[in-house]
């Protein structure tokens, strides 16, 4: 049974259909205290991601559970567009004002080359559509969020690991638009330090799907990211005989690219922290250098790991016999993005504890279950875990 009787807060999760928007959901329902509403317009999601979540909620119901427990494993999914704001208004207004407790904004377009090629898009999608949210948000006195913000905000950092400190330089468009909008929600938090409550997430690279291997990441078209591509590689889906890295002379140990790469199951638990310390008995603002309530967190491991490291891993974890040929080095890459999350750690309880090698094998129970991803036949019904 749920442990308080309090009623089940509402919260809105934007882009909750999307790979991380619906493990950030199965943490949310495992607490049984929240109740889900999810807003996508599955520009790069499947619907089906949400019933999986909702049946891995109710699986996991304990056989007493009250009308309030089963309520909480059921999700709102509305398909709304984030930049059409009466959308955004038609959401807000079934619940009424403060009929939303909060909200954890993670929709967004992600691909980095494309934001070259499309900055517009992205701008619009991603800065405009964020300050719509937060424009029905006040007016429907919802003052409490949680976003998704990336490390690309760093740019080519100076020092490595990375503190939140760091001054924020992106370098792509995409970037740009999760330093724009950082921007717009801590002015928003400045403007009205009694009213707003934000916490930014800067995720780093985020891999692995739930244990189950009832959700997981489903890229449409080719995998844009390392640990997909060689996962869609040893599946058969993409069909390239070497995996291509891009520059071995980097100053790195063994000379290629590396990332901090964190289990999308620790980087959802962020998400519940994060969400919880927006709560009035919370004190991670105590400390904020003026009155605004907005503080900016790094979500990763702490740990880097070398293109070549994650080729061996799921090597380790799939059997499969990668080949790579070593070309050239690709513009825009940096030689370490590797977290420092101690602040994360100290004031939000964050800690990603789950190794490399659990987030590949997650990851390829998740692939080989679905090898299509959402789009695979279900021929037989999938045990959850
Ligand atoms: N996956 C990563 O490696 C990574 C790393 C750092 C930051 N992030 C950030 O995390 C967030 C989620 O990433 P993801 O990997 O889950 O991507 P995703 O594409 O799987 O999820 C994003 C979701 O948002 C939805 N969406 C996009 N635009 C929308 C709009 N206008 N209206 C409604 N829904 C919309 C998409 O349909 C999708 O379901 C993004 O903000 C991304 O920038 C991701």
């Amino acid at each position: 049974m749920a442990i308080t009787d309090e009623p089940l807060r509402r919260v809105l999760v934007t882009g909750g259909a999307g790979y991380i928007g619906s493990h950030v959901i199965y943490c949310l329902q495992e607490t049984r205290r929240y109740k889900v509403i999810s807003v996508d317009n599955n520009h790069n999601s499947h619907p089906k991601s949400l019933q999986r979540v909702a049946q891995l909620a109710r699986d996991a119901l304990p056989q007493d559970a009250s009308e309030k427990d089963k309520d909480s494993a059921e999700i709102e999914a509305v398909t709304c567009d984030l930049t059409k704001k009466d959308e955004i208004r038609g959401v807000f207004e079934k619940y009424g004002k403060g009929g939303i407790w909060g909200v954890i904004h993670i929709a967004a377009y992600k691909a980095v080359g494309e934001s070259t090629e499309v900055p517009l898009t992205y701008y619009e999608n991603n800065v405009s559509a964020t300050v719509y949210l937060l424009q029905v948000m006040s007016e429907y006195d919802c003052p409490r969020l949680v976003y998704s913000s990336s490390a690309t905000v760093y740019g080519t950092p100076p020092t490595i690991p990375i503190p939140e400190s760091t001054r924020l330089q992106a370098d792509s468009p995409y970037g740009k638009t999760k330093v724009m909008s950082e921007t717009i929600i801590q002015d928003l938090c400045a403007a009205e330090p009694q009213r707003w409550r934000a916490l930014s997430l800067r995720y780093f690279n985020p891999a692995g799907a739930h244990p189950s291997g009832l959700i997981g990441e489903d890229p449409r078209g080719r995998p844009g990211n390392l640990l997909p591509l060689l996962a869609h590689m040893a599946v058969g889906r993409v069909k390239d005989d070497k995996l291509s890295v891009f520059g071995n002379d980097y100053p790195t140990p063994d000379g290629t690219c590396v990332r901090d790469y964190l289990h999308v199951m620790d980087l959802a638990k962020g998400h519940l922290l994060a969400l919880d310390a927006l709560s009035p008995s919370s004190n991670v603002f105590d400390n904020c250098p003026t009155e605004a309530r907005f503080k900016a967190y790094n979500l990763g491991k702490g740990k880097g790991m070398s293109v070549l490291q994650i080729v061996e891993a799921m090597r380790k974890a799939t059997g499969f016999d990668y080949k790579y040929v070593i070309i050239g080095r690709r513009r825009g890459d940096v030689p370490d993005l590797t977290a420092d999350p101690t602040l994360a750690e100290k004031e939000l309880g964050f800690k990603a504890t789950h190794d490399l090698e659990t987030m590949c094998r997650d990851l390829w129970n998740w692939q080989t279950k679905n090898p299509d991803g959402y789009d695979t036949p279900e021929t037989s019904k999938v045990n959850s875990a």
